[in-house]
């Protein structure tokens, strides 16, 4: 009978010989006999049942041990006579089997080359016998499951004309004082949540790659004392709203397919900062392949496409097609509290706000704040072609962006910060999807050589779809007015504008107002800006309205560093 070494096994096979041992490790009826050197040396059966064991695991999804088991219960099964002619049978079978999915698969492969050869793609199989196997492998498969109608959305959109500028006019919106008097609305507000028909959604899909942070934006390290992550203060945040309001939150976190499992993880290290499980729903955002300038698909450093989450508008599909707008219904909840990721002041829930986007009836509401100074890079509100949405900083000319009223205030005085209050049957309305923007980034992608392959940095353009684009077709869009000291500090760089420093500062200056006003003395720089670092935990004080509620407990003098949890 003929016999096989491990490398021969392993080639006729292609299964890697460190695998091969640890099959025989894990599943003990799989040993070979050993020569006196010690090696192994495998028969025509051994051949067979590693055929069989591979074909359960390759084929049909079987684990190691649920291979073992089944191979195992086929083994105990028959008389030992036809058992030996049945093995060596099925062995042949297999065998040839494998040869012709072999074939198979090489046909696939070249048909999938052929087909995007002419499509304008020859530059992705370029040195294709040089690459490395896993590579090919990995670039054929992402290719098989390339939407190709997607794709050819996506050069039509590269070579769109800059649309026609719409016609823009300003917008109303509700103050803080006209909000403020309502306390009706307030009520309202609070009644809602009381009942259980509001749960929480952040979008977490992003790259954050201008703040250049390994792994999910939400896990970023950002209170001033504790060092607490994004994650760690909105978990607080929805914990201290089920203690106020006695009802459970659900808390929805979109992410991408890149980092799901980072996410996820973070979440069940920290035995999901005290929150019910179940309370949290995680879900994956759509990918879309990004693209060079002139309409060709891009290497990733991993010899597969380059794609990119689909932008924070990805959301609504996702929301769709993860089946969370089904459970949002079965659990009779009716608005979502909308926030992202990076932005560590947001006010959630806000009963407030609530209240009024009840009143409106309205499908999709906004908070706005005011800008800083007439060219801050924030998405203006306005009307659009007479209709109400946020005009993107970069489509607002500069004469718009200083033009100012009789009574000297800014037309497009007030931009979004990305807060908003989503109906749910709103987004189980919408059908078509949301316009693409287009960001020209530069990127890594793989450049293979005739020596192998290179990492090199490439001009290529992203696609994305924005939430706010959402807005005009909502019933009743409602503009309200927030404070940015209160609600706004976005995490988005590592320096500058909007970088740790500002955000962390941010989070103190909100902190010092709030003690200020329920009677606590703050000592302050000439540049009016607190001296000591404070924080307060939301599980402490959710709001000023509760911190009011806690006077007793709280210094009567801020003299060094201070930490109220
Ligand atoms: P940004 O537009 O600031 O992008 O996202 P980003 O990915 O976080 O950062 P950069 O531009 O790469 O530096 C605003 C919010 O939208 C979410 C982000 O996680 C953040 O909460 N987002 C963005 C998604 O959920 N998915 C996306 O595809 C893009």
């Amino acid at each position: 009978m003929r016999e096989y070494t491990i490398g021969q096994i392993s080639r006729l096979l292609n299964v890697k010989p460190h695998i091969l041992r640890y099959w025989e490790k894990e599943l003990p009826f799989l040993s070979p006999k050993k020569n006196l050197g010690g090696r192994r040396v495998y028969s025509e059966i051994d051949l067979q049942l590693l055929y069989r064991i591979r074909y359960l695991i390759h084929e049909k999804g079987y684990t190691l041990s649920g291979a073992g088991k089944r191979v195992w219960e086929d083994l105990n099964s028959s008389d030992p006579n036809l058992l030996g002619k049945v093995r060596y049978l099925r062995g042949e079978l297999i065998r040839l089997l494998d040869i012709i999915d072999e074939g198979r698969k090489k046909e696939a492969m070249t048909d999938t080359i052929k087909l995007f050869r002419e499509k304008g793609q020859e530059h992705l199989f370029r040195y294709w016998e040089r690459r490395d196997e896993r590579q090919r492998e990995r670039l054929i498969r992402d290719l098989n499951r390339l939407d190709l109608e997607m794709l050819g959305i996506l050069q039509k959109r590269l070579k769109e004309e800059k649309k026609k500028k719409p016609k823009l006019d300003p917008i109303d919106f509700v103050s803080i004082d006209e909000s403020r008097r309502d306390i009706d609305a307030l009520r309202a507000g609070k009644d809602f949540i009381r009942a259980g028909k509001t749960a929480f959604l952040t979008v977490a899909g992003g790259q954050g790659s201008r703040l250049g942070f390994e792994g999910p934006k939400g896990m970023f390290p950002i209170s001033p004392i504790r060092g607490a992550s994004l994650f760690q203060i909105f978990s607080e945040k929805v914990m201290a709203a089920r203690k106020i309001y006695g009802v459970p939150m659900p808390w929805l976190i979109m992410t991408s397919i890149l980092n799901y499992e980072d996410t996820v993880n973070y979440f069940e290290e920290n035995a999901f900062f005290g929150l019910e499980e179940n309370d949290i729903y995680f879900f994956k955002q759509d990918v879309l392949p990004s693209l060079y300038p002139d309409g060709r698909l891009v290497l990733a450093p991993d010899g597969g496409l380059f794609k990119n989450p689909n932008g924070h508008g990805g959301v609504i599909e996702a929301l769709k097609r993860s089946g969370m707008l089904d459970m949002l219904n079965e659990r009779g909840i009716e608005e979502l509290f909308y926030f992202q990721v990076d932005n560590p002041l947001v006010q959630v829930p806000d009963p407030l706000f609530l209240g009024w986007h009840l009143k409106y009836g309205s499908e999709m509401s906004t908070k706005v704040i005011e800008k800083a100074y007439p060219e801050e890079k924030l998405g203006s509100i306005g009307l659009i072609d007479g209709k109400p949405g946020v005009i993107e900083y970069s489509d607002l000319d500069l004469d718009l962006k200083l033009a100012r009223n009789e009574d000297g205030r800014l037309l497009y005085s007030h931009g979004s910060i990305a807060v908003h209050i989503l109906n749910v049957d709103f987004l189980r309305k919408q059908e078509g999807k949301l316009p693409y923007h287009l960001a020209f980034k530069s990127v890594k992608t793989l450049k293979p050589t005739d020596t192998g392959a290179d990492i090199i940095e490439e001009e290529a353009v992203k696609f994305e779809m924005f939430l706010f684009d959402a807005i005009p077709f909502a019933r009743n869009p409602l503009f309200f007015e927030t404070s940015r000291r209160e609600e706004f500090s976005p995490l988005k760089n590592r320096e500058g504008v909007d970088s740790i420093e500002t955000c962390i500062r941010g989070q103190i200056e909100k902190y010092a107002s709030w003690l200020e006003r329920v009677g606590t003395r703050v000592r302050r720089d000439e540049k009016g800006m607190s001296v000591h670092k404070i924080e307060i935990s939301p599980l402490f004080a959710l709001d000023l309205e509760v911190l009011k509620t806690k006077r007793n407990e709280i210094p009567k003098e801020i003299n060094n560093e201070t930490l109220i949890i």
